[in-house]
């Protein structure tokens, strides 16, 4: 698993820290390797939703990368990954994307997705959604980003905060291809 190129997880400081930690969850559960970068905002959002530090994000992935390492190998197209999620993903973070500025190493990271033609999930979650944010989220979808914006699925009767955060969760796994057992999609069992 150490040689495998990793998955990048980008967490930034939108709310949905949560989300976060069970997408890394899963990754580990799942036994691939995963490279962090945690946002300084991304901190301060933890701290508030979870009551938690970065540490508790770190300590399930592989490799922890400083947000402001902009020397780091995954800075660079010619260091492999196997896709990129920034869950959550402010709407700083979406405007930097959008417009190319890679001044933190989780923006340039996500600029080299980009540029290398390489899998992007991101999760914003804001609402109202202002025209702004919209107009960024559409040039992201239309160069291929997945957009996964943080809806609840009432029609899969989610239980708890809990049910709906592994559902986001497993979602952002649906679309790196990692397989999970997060949430029982519509009619699981039907043939
Ligand atoms: C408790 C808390 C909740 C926040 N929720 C959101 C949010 O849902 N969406 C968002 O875009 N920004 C949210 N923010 C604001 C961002 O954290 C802020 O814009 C920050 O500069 C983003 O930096 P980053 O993109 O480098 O992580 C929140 C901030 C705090 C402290």
């Amino acid at each position: 698993m150490a040689d495998e190129p990793p998955f990048v997880v980008g967490v930034s400081g939108a709310s949905g820290a949560p989300i976060a930690l069970r997408v890394l969850d899963g990754l580990r559960a799942a036994e691939v390797p995963v490279a962090l970068i945690v946002s300084d905002g991304a901190v301060a959002v933890l701290r508030e939703e979870c009551g938690v530090g970065p540490e508790s994000l770190a300590e399930r992935a592989t490799h922890v990368y400083s947000d402001h390492d902009l020397g780091a190998p995954i800075a660079s197209g010619s260091r492999p990954t196997r896709g990129m999620a920034i869950v959550p993903c402010s709407a700083n973070t979406v405007a930097k994307v959008a417009l190319g500025l890679g001044d933190t190493l989780l923006t340039r990271a996500a600029h080299v997705h980009l540029k290398e033609r390489r899998p992007l999930v991101i999760v914003p979650r804001e609402t109202p959604l202002p025209t702004i944010l919209l107009r960024h989220l559409t040039s992201l979808s239309e160069l291929g980003v997945v957009v996964l914006d943080a809806a609840p699925p009432y029609y899969l009767h989610p239980r708890s905060v809990d049910d709906l955060t592994s559902y986001l969760a497993g979602k952002v796994l649906d679309h790196l291809g990692v397989p999970h057992r997060l949430y029982r999609g519509w009619k699981e069992d039907a043939p």
